[in-house]
């Protein structure tokens, strides 16, 4: 099969497009490289077409969704903060670029379309586990611009008859997230912290929760709901049905890497959901998903991989 990944050199899009390519199937990434890095593909370079471009230009995309038969689009802005401190960049990509490949995606008649879409869709509604039952209340211009995304995606399958689904990923870590900005994941900011033996900062008092998704899981689920019979037209979470908080994140680290941790805290970042935590039923039900690595062990690989990358001892 052919798939068109968009956002294939981020983190989640590498190791996605790793694993098409190990399962034999052909693979168009378009990206233009804003936060992803040509490096993240050095292992299937010569076995990909690598299309660097943006997903604001129809007709580029037009030109990569060409014969596709699946297209998973990743391509975003993928920073709460960053969406606040800039709303009109992050709507133009998330928003006007998800319409844009759709309409790609409609034109070139693929088999499905599979949307990288949010846990910041629920927002701040108190209860927990998250249900894709529950409405949506996104308190971040990104958490917007991610439930719009999942309907303009269905409203293709009403209006055109394209076949979609959505997987609202929550938190995901693991190799090849990058550190390097004051937007990063909060995982990969943690660790590159310890391993330059650096205080890591936490926004607010550290007691915020979050689903926090081993990213071969969240692989596992998307190229599910590629496939799935039954999968089109529905939402699905994508996490692990536990949650952990920023202290308790950190204790694990300091046993993990053997290292004494000293925080420093400031204040609550705006925008920030206090806590985040999926219910799996319908992935577990509809795409057959059972996450399969536990949050301890995602760590270990994970600091295994950033030791080798960054230069840790
Ligand atoms: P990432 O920043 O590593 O990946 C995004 C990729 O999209 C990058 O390679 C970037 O260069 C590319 N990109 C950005 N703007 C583009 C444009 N205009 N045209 C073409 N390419 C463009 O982030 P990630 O963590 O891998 O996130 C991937 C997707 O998953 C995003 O849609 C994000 O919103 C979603 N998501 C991520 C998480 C998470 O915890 N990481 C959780 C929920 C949803
Ligand atoms: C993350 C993703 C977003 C995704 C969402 C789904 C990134 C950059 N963001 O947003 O794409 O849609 O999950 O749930 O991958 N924090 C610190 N110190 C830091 C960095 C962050 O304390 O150095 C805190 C934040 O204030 C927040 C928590 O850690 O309370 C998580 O932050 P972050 O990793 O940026 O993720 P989300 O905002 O949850």
């Amino acid at each position: 099969m052919r798939y068109l990944v968009t956002g294939g050199a981020g983190f989640i899009g590498s190791n996605l497009v790793d694993e098409l390519v190990r399962r034999g199937h052909t693979v168009v990434v378009l990206d233009d490289l804003s936060t992803g890095k040509e490096s993240n593909l050095d292992s299937v370079r010569g076995k990909i077409d690598l299309r660097i471009g943006t997903i604001v230009d129809l007709a580029t995309l037009q030109s990569a969704c060409k014969g596709a038969d699946y297209v998973i689009h990743l391509a975003a802005r993928a920073s709460v903060p960053k969406s606040v401190a800039d709303p009109i960049e992050t709507n133009t990509v998330n928003i006007d670029g998800t319409l844009n490949v759709l309409v790609a995606a409609r034109d070139a008649k693929v088999r499905r379309f599979v949307f990288a879409a949010s846990s910041s869709a629920y927002g701040e509604s108190p209860s927990l586990p998250k249900t894709e039952k529950m409405a949506a209340e996104p308190i971040s211009p990104y958490g917007v611009t991610k439930y719009v995304g999942e309907l303009y995606a269905q409203v293709f399958g009403h209006a055109y008859g394209l076949e979609n689904a959505s997987v609202r990923y929550f938190n995901v870590f693991g190799p090849r997230q990058d550190p390097s900005s004051q937007y990063s994941g909060v995982l990969s900011r943690f660790m590159y912290a310890v391993i330059h033996n650096d205080p890591p900062t936490v926004f607010g008092d550290g007691e915020q929760s979050r689903d926090f998704t081993y990213i071969d899981d969240v692989v596992d689920e998307t190229l599910r709901a590629c496939e799935a019979p039954g999968a089109s037209g529905k939402v699905f979470n994508g996490g692990t049905g536990a949650r952990a908080t920023l202290n308790q994140v950190l204790k694990i680290l300091q046993e993990i890497t053997g290292k004494k941790i000293c925080a420093k805290y400031e204040p609550p970042r705006t925008g920030d959901i206090l806590h985040s935590q999926a219910d799996i039923s319908l992935a577990r039900k509809v795409l057959g998903y059972k996450p399969s690595v536990q949050f301890e062990e995602g760590l270990r690989r994970t600091w295994a991989w950033y030791k080798s990358a960054y230069g840790g001892k």
